[in-house]
């Protein structure tokens, strides 16, 4: 059993993930970003729902990235799709943190609560 945090930016929410009590949910994948921050009141956009088919999900590890796996070449693809792309980009529906270091999770703008917001 262990415990971690994951800081999401720019609303600066810590939240505390303990990898024995994965979150709920059952959009992406179980313990992953995506869960972790819609189980905490913290919006991302998931157009497909979790399952590695869009990249409205896209978030920008900026510590703590060592901690998830390398991403799939799915994940890889879709990416390639992500608008402001970066070295430290992940997709939250798949990105799974093994829970042996804290994590900063910046969430790009255009991917916050986009449905209320409208356009620009
Ligand atoms: S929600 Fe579609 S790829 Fe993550």
């Amino acid at each position: 059993m262990a415990k971690y945090r994951v800081r999401f930016l720019p609303m600066d929410k810590v939240v505390e993930v303990d990898t024995a009590a994965p979150s709920p949910g059952h959009d992406g994948e179980p313990g992953s970003l995506l869960r972790i921050a819609l189980a905490n009141g913290i919006e991302l956009d998931h157009a497909c729902g979790g399952v590695c088919a869009c990249s409205t999900c896209h978030v920008i590890v900026r510590e703590g990235g060592e901690s998830l796996p390398r991403a799939e070449d799915d994940e890889e693809d879709q990416l390639d799709n992500a608008r402001g792309l970066t070295l430290h980009s992940r997709l939250a529906c798949q990105a799974v943190p093994r829970g042996d270091r804290d994590l900063v999770v910046e969430i790009p703008q255009w991917n916050r609560n986009l449905s209320k917001e409208g356009p620009h």
